[in-house]
C-alpha cells in the first residue's frame, strides 16, 4: 500500500471534515454548506465516506479526496498536505531529496542547519560589526518591528565565521556545503562561507521553514546586488515565494495576493499594511507559482517591473520563453500566462508602475499611492495590447495589422464571452476597423503540416497485424463494467504517463466529439492530480517528456502511483512497443493501436464524467428531499445544466467513437 493510500484508510473523511464543515446524514452520505464559497441556504456540499472522496456541486463545483481538500482549506501543496495528514494519521513519511550517493543528511538535519543559521546571522546584525547592515535597513525606512519579524540578519566579512560557528555545534561541512550555506575549496579541502558581509533574507516555504536565503551587497558597487542560496532540493526558486509564509492570511482575507519582483519590496509592503505581498526572487513567474495563489485567491496582481534586464523583452516576446532560472519549473511568457489564467481561472491584473520605480519607493510615498495603482491595474490582455501598440506607429495599417495579428489569438484564448467581447472592442478601437470585422477575421495559422487527404491511399495496417480488437476485449474488466473510479483515473493517466505525446491528441479527439477537453478536475485523487499536472507541464518544455516526468516522480513522491500506474498498464504496451516512437510526429499516420488506445482513453474519461454526474443528481436529489426549494442560484443553475451535460456525454458514449478522420 502506498503511503497515500495508508494514509486514507486511517483518516476518516467524514471526521476530518466535519471538523470544518457541519455535516448531516444523507442516506449514505453526509451534506453539508461548503466551506469554500458563500453557501447558506441549500447544503453544496457532499461527502461520500464510501469513496473517501468530497464534492461542491454549487459555484465550486469541485471536489477531491481529504488531500485536496486540506490543500484547498490551508492553501498548501501536495507535500504540506501530505505531511499534515501522515502526521495525523501516525504514518511516517520518508524524507524527501532521495539523493544519490553518499548522501546521508536527512531533511531533518538540514532544516535545522538552516535554522541554525538564521539565528547566527539575525544575532550578528545586533553585533558591532553589524552595525551598518542595521544602519543600511533603517536608512530605507525598516522599522526594528520589519527587521525582527522577517528575521533579518548580517553575514560578516570573515571567511568562514558561519563555518566555524556551525563545526563547534558539530555540523560537518559536508552537510553547510548541501544546504548551500558553504562552498568547499576543491583543491585545499576547505569549507568556506557561501555569504560573506551581506545582509540576510531568510526565505522561507509556505509553512514558514527557511530554506535558503537572499542576501544584500552593502557595497554599493557590490556584484551580484543579491546573491541568493543556489538551488538546493528545499531552495527552488521556480516554486517559492518569498513572503507567502506571512502573507497567506491577509490574500485570504482580503482575496487578492499582489506579486512584486524584490526583497524589499515585499518588506516595504507588509509594513505599510499590504501584507498580501510575495515576490518572486529574480525569475520569472512558473505555473507553479501561478498555482499555489490561486489556491488562495483568484486575484492575482503583478507588480513586477517592466523594466529591468530582459523583462520587457520578456513581457513582448510571445513565444514560449527558455528561461534556466528554474530547473524544475517551466517559466511563463505572456501567452503561457494568459492561458493559466484562463486554465486556472483567475484574474490576472497588471500593475503598471511608473517608470524606474519599485513598489518599495512607491508606498513609502504614502498606502494611498500604492492602493490607487492597484486600484488601476489592467486586466492582462489589455496590458500586452498597450504594451504592443506602445511600439508600434498605429497610422500606418501594417503596423494595425500586425497588432492584429499578434492580438487576436490571445484575445480567443479568453473563455468569458463578456470579457473577451470587451477586449476585442478594445482591439478593434485600436486598428480602427468595425468590431464585427474583427469577428471574422481568422488570423493566419501557424504552418503545420496537414495530414494526408482522404483520397490518398491510406497506408495499410502490417501485413501480418492481429485484428483490431473489440473494445470491450481490450481492457476486460478495467473499465468496464466495474466502476472503479481510482482505477479508471490510473489508466487514463498510466497511457499517458507511457506516452506523453498522446495528451494533445486526446484534447483533440474530446473536442472532435464535442466534449471538454481532460482538466485536472476530472481527476478525483489529489495524487493523480499531481500526475496529471505533470503531463500538462511536460507539453509545454523543451526538455525530453521522458526524462522530464521519470525525473520528477521520484522528487514529487509520486514513485509509487507510477510503478503502480505502469504496472495497470504495462499489458497495452507490450506489442505496441516500436509501432510509434516517443516522438511520433503530428500528421504522421497512426497505428491502429495507437488509435486504438485513444479511443480507449477517450471512453474511459467519458465514463468518468458519466459516473459524476450520476454522483452529483443522486446528491442534489438527497438535497431536494430537506430542501424542496434550491433558493442558491447556483445550485439551481447546476440542477438546470446537469441533464445537459449527462446526454452530451452520454451521446458521445453510446456512439461507437470514431477512430479516423478527426486530424488525430
Ligand atoms: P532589483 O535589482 O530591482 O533590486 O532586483 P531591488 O529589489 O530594487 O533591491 P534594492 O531596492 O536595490 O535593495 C529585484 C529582485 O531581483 C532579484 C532579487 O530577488 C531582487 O530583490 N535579484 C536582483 C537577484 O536575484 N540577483 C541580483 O543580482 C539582482
Ligand atoms: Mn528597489
Amino acid at each position: 500500500m502506498s503511503v497515500v493510500d495508508e494514509i486514507k484508510a486511517r483518516i476518516d473523511i467524514v471526521d476530518l471534515i466535519g471538523e470544518t464543515v457541519e455535516l448531516r446524514r444523507s442516506g449514505k452520505n453526509y451534506v453539508g454548506f461548503c466551506p469554500f464559497h458563500p453557501n447558506t441556504r441549500t447544503p453544496a456540499f457532499a461527502v461520500f465516506p464510501e469513496t473517501g472522496t468530497w464534492r461542491c456541486f454549487g459555484a465550486c463545483n469541485t471536489g477531491g479526496d481529504i488531500f485536496t481538500f486540506v490543500m484547498k482549506k490551508e492553501g498548501w501543496d501536495f507535500r504540506q498536505a501530505l505531511e499534515y495528514l501522515a502526521q495525523r494519521a501516525g504514518v511516517p513519511l520518508k524524507d524527501r531529496p532521495e539523493k544519490g550517493e553518499g548522501e546521508t543528511a536527512t531533511l531533518t538535519e538540514w532544516r535545522q542547519v538552516l535554522q541554525e543559521a538564521v539565528t547566527f546571522y539575525q544575532q550578528l546584525l545586533r553585533q558591532p560589526q553589524g552595525r551598518a547592515a542595521l544602519e543600511y535597513l533603517r536608512g530605507r525606512g525598516l522599522s526594528d518591528g520589519t527587521i525582527e519579524t522577517f528575521a533579518l540578519g548580517y553575514a560578516p566579512r570573515e571567511r568562514d565565521a558561519l563555518v566555524r560557528y556551525m563545526t563547534q555545534r558539530g555540523f560537518k561541512p559536508q552537510l553547510l556545503a548541501e544546504v548551500g550555506l558553504a562552498r568547499i575549496d576543491a583543491e585545499t579541502g576547505e569549507a568556506r562561507d557561501y555569504f560573506r558581509h551581506r545582509i540576510m533574507f531568510p526565505v522561507r516555504d509556505a509553512q514558514g521553514r527557511p530554506v535558503g536565503f537572499g542576501a544584500r551587497t552593502l557595497d554599493p558597487e557590490g556584484v551580484p546586488k543579491y546573491l541568493n542560496s543556489p538551488t538546493t532540493p528545499l531552495f527552488d526558486k521556480g516554486r517559492l515565494l518569498y513572503g507567502l509564509d506571512r502573507a497567506r492570511k491577509a490574500i485570504r482575507e482580503r482575496d487578492r495576493v499582489v506579486l512584486v519582483e524584490g526583497y524589499m519590496d515585499v518588506l516595504a509592503l507588509h509594513q505599510a499594511g499590504f501584507q498580501e505581498a510575495v515576490s518572486v526572487m529574480g525569475t520569472a513567474l512558473t505555473p507553479h507559482h501561478l498555482r499555489q495563489l490561486q489556491r488562495l485567491t483568484r486575484n492575482i496582481y503583478l507588480a513586477l517591473d517592466p523594466d529591468p534586464a530582459g523583462r520587457r523583452a520578456l513581457w513582448r516576446s510571445l513565444e514560449v520563453a527558455r528561461d534556466a532560472a528554474s530547473e524544475t519549473e517551466p517559466t511563463l511568457d505572456a501567452k503561457g500566462l494568459l492561458r493559466y489564467e484562463q486554465r486556472l481561472k483567475v484574474n490576472l491584473r497588471v500593475v503598471v508602475l511608473p517608470e524606474g520605480r519599485d513598489p518599495d519607493e512607491i508606498v513609502r510615498e504614502g498606502p494611498a499611492r500604492w492602493e490607487a495603482l492597484i486600484r488601476e491595474a489592467r486586466p492582462l490582455v489589455l496590458f500586452l495590447m498597450d504594451l504592443l501598440a506602445a511600439d508600434l506607429d498605429l497610422d500606418d495599417p501594417k503596423a494595425r495589422a500586425q497588432l492584429a495579428e499578434t492580438m487576436l489569438p490571445l484575445v480567443h484564448l479568453v473563455a468569458n464571452p463578456v470579457e473577451r467581447e470587451a477586449y476585442l472592442r478594445a482591439l478593434a478601437e485600436r486598428v480602427r476597423v468595425p468590431v464585427e470585422q474583427l469577428r471574422r477575421w481568422r488570423p493566419a495559422q501557424p504552418k503545420r503540416r496537414r495530414p494526408q487527404p482522404s483520397s490518398a491511399p491510406r497506408p495499410a495496417a502490417p501485413p501480418s497485424a492481429a485484428p483490431v480488437p473489440p473494445e470491450f476485449e481490450l481492457l476486460p474488466s478495467l473499465v468496464y463494467p466495474v466502476a472503479n473510479v481510482p482505477l479508471m483515473e490510473r489508466f487514463v493517466l498510466g497511457v499517458l504517463w507511457q506516452q506523453p505525446n498522446l495528451l494533445p491528441r486526446v484534447q483533440r479527439y474530446l473536442r472532435s466529439l464535442g466534449q471538454e477537453p481532460l482538466q485536472e478536475e476530472d481527476f478525483q485523487e489529489e495524487a493523480h492530480r499531481q500526475v496529471w499536472r505533470l503531463l500538462e507541464e511536460v507539453q509545454r518544455k523543451f526538455v525530453p517528456a521522458r526524462e522530464y516526468l521519470d525525473q520528477q516522480a521520484p522528487q514529487q513522491g509520486l514513485q509509487t502511483l507510477v510503478e503502480a500506474m505502469t504496472r495497470l498498464v504495462a499489458p497495452l504496451f507490450q506489442e505496441t512497443e516500436g509501432s510509434e516512437g516517443a516522438n511520433g510526429l503530428p500528421g504522421v499516420s497512426i497505428s491502429l493501436k495507437t488509435s486504438t488506445l485513444l479511443r480507449e482513453i477517450a471512453r474511459t474519461i467519458l465514463y468518468l464524467r458519466v459516473v459524476r454526474i450520476a454522483q452529483a443528481f443522486r446528491h442534489l436529489e438527497d438535497v431536494l428531499r430537506t430542501h424542496p426549494h434550491p433558493w442558491e442560484q447556483d445550485v439551481l443553475e447546476q440542477l438546470k445544466r446537469l441533464p445537459q451535460v449527462r446526454i452530451r456525454v452520454e451521446q458521445a458514449l453510446s456512439k461507437p467513437l470514431p477512430l479516423m478522420g478527426v486530424g488525430l
